[in-house]
């Protein structure tokens, strides 16, 4: 087993606070949040969002760093081992085992195939920031709609800023945790501040440039205004599942990163300034720059852009508005400053299983996760340049189980492992609050919000949003043989049962991998199903 000393570690507290901010602050804030905000009625969705940041978003951030500083006391980088560390305590090591597996293959899911595609959609903002500094989608003879489907059916365009992306990517992460991704994101999470403030000044001096009824502040207004009645059940699940999403909680990522910090090192307040950073990029920043400019240029009906917010509609005003070609430009670069501090995350997190598991080296490793990457992000380039369609059916159907379901999943198995079954070896009794609170800035937490919030309310608004987005799911036709989103094309079937069988084959892998690992390492404990080595 790795020893402390050789673990790597962060080389400030405002770096790993900017390195955590990154891997929170992604494409979730710029990208999908607007169009959540904007499909589920402005206002309406943010009672029920800020309802699921408190009751799920804190709790689970900080039960993500209690695990991940907890699991690098022993060396490890990864859920499988963290998972175990802490539900051998009470289920003993042998069934703890299992539990690592289930976390480990969930995690392995989230870090290679949320990322398979989560870095194409990195690579087109390169490739449009590109293409607005150059004027590429001005002319007005070509809808950008359709100058969108001709990019991702263009391997040139895809394959170059896709693969430029992974490269930078691979460079930082085998510089390690201070020397490489901290040096990065102390560049770019900044950066990425002061852009967003130059487009929000931008934002908020359009006036009303195309009806007098259509100003930025009126967009502003429909985004805070809370119109209850508005509220429903999809929303809430809405609400809930981008919390998720854009706190990077469920994906294994927020807890390695954790691991490299001290074994006393403030969690709480640390864990606390990376939810407030996301929220302010996310609901200040991130709601102040793409539905406010929608709404000058399109009205109400710009609220409803939905995924095309970001790649289309917004092009599309561009091109009307004086200097558009630097707004674009600095908009597109937001956006990949934004996606490339998360996936920066998501590599690592594969970087240190082989280092942790597999014994590789940092620099081979990082190569070795270069080319997992091509691989597994080579279908989602594919098939619109195979099928000549737009559907992106593969994308969807990953992002439909890994990037909304089977992250919410992993956020239950971590809760219940470390609210319920982690305790403390002598007494018996529940020892998260007490790992959570060693080294706290923030003393002062009272400790129901340990009984009532992170043991209770936390697991069951959970479990009612899996078994929510379960029922749409079964509503929606996406647990049908052929998905209903797929019935009219038939070409694109094969696409769909590929990433079945892809997320299977990941899923094997994964708990594999975690399984023998542990059983491995703590052979002896397996073996006399006692917990014999504890720090
Ligand atoms: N949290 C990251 C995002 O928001 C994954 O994009």
């Amino acid at each position: 087993m790795a020893d402390l000393e050789q673990r790597q570690s962060w080389g400030t507290r405002l770096g790993l606070i900017l390195a955590m901010a990154g891997n929170a602050v992604g494409l979730g804030n710029f990208w999908r949040f607007p169009y959540q905000l904007g499909k589920w009625g402005g206002g309406a969705f943010l009672i029920p969002y800020f309802a699921a940041l408190f009751l799920l978003g804190i709790p689970l951030m900080w039960i993500e760093w209690t695990m991940g500083r907890h699991g690098g006391k022993y060396g490890h980088g990864t859920e499988g081992p963290m998972v175990y560390l802490m539900a051998r305590t009470s289920v003993g090591p042998r069934a703890a085992a299992i539990w690592a597996g289930i976390a480990g293959m969930l995690a392995l899911g989230v870090t290679i195939l949320l990322n398979s595609y989560y870095l194409h959609i990195v690579g087109w903002t390169l490739g449009y920031a590109y293409l607005s500094a150059t004027g590429g989608y001005m002319d007005k003879t070509v809808s950008t709609g359709a100058y969108f489907v001709n990019y991702i059916q263009s391997p040139g365009l895809v394959m170059t800023f896709w693969v430029i992306t992974l490269a930078l990517l691979g460079i930082a992460v085998a510089r390690g945790v201070s020397g490489g991704i901290e040096k990065w994101v102390s560049v770019m999470m900044p950066t990425l501040y002061v852009i967003c403030i130059i487009l929000i000044i931008r934002v908020l001096t359009l006036g009303a440039p195309v009806k007098p009824e259509w100003s930025t502040i009126k967009g502003l207004d429909y985004i805070w205004h809370p119109d209850w009645s508005k509220i429903t059940f999809q929303s809430a699940l809405a609400a809930a599942g981008q919390i998720f999403f854009t706190l990077s909680l469920g994906m294994g990522i927020i807890n390695n990163y954790a691991s490299y910090l001290k074994p006393d090192d403030d969690v709480v307040l640390s864990g606390f300034a990376t939810v407030s950073l996301n929220e302010f990029a996310e609901v200040v920043l991130g709601g102040t720059i793409a539905l406010p400019i929608a709404y000058a240029y399109m009205g109400p009906d710009g609220m409803g852009a939905g995924v095309g917010l970001s790649f289309i509609s917004l092009p599309n005003i561009f091109r009307d508005m004086p200097g558009g070609q630097i707004w674009g430009a600095l908009w597109f670069l937001l956006l990949f400053f934004a996606g490339y501090t998360s996936a920066i995350a998501m590599y690592n997190y594969l970087v240190a299983l082989l280092e942790e598991d597999l014994k590789i080296k940092r620099t081979v490793a990082s190569i070795l996760v270069f080319l997992a990457y091509i691989a597994a992000g080579l279908p989602v380039a594919l098939e619109p340049i195979l099928t000549k369609t737009a559907d992106l059916a593969y994308l969807t159907e990953l992002d439909n189980w890994i990037g909304s379901y089977f992250l919410v999943v992993l956020g239950l198995v971590e809760v219940v492992v470390a609210a319920w079954l982690f305790v403390d070896s002598k007494t018996k009794k529940p020892a998260l609050w007490d790992e959570m609170m060693r080294g706290s800035f923030w003393p002062t937490l009272g400790k129901w919000w340990f009984h009532v919030v992170m043991r209770w309310i936390t697991p069951i608004y959970i479990v009612v949003l899996l078994v929510g987005t379960t029922i749409n799911y079964y509503k929606d036709g996406y647990l049908k043989l052929v998905p209903s989103f797929v019935e009219k094309t038939p070409a694109l079937i094969p696409w769909v049962n590929g990433a079945r069988i892809v997320l299977l084959a990941v899923f094997i892998l994964g708990f594999v991998e975690a399984y023998m690992t542990i059983k491995n390492k703590y052979a002896d404990e397996i073996k006399q199903n006692k917990v014999l080595l504890e720090k």
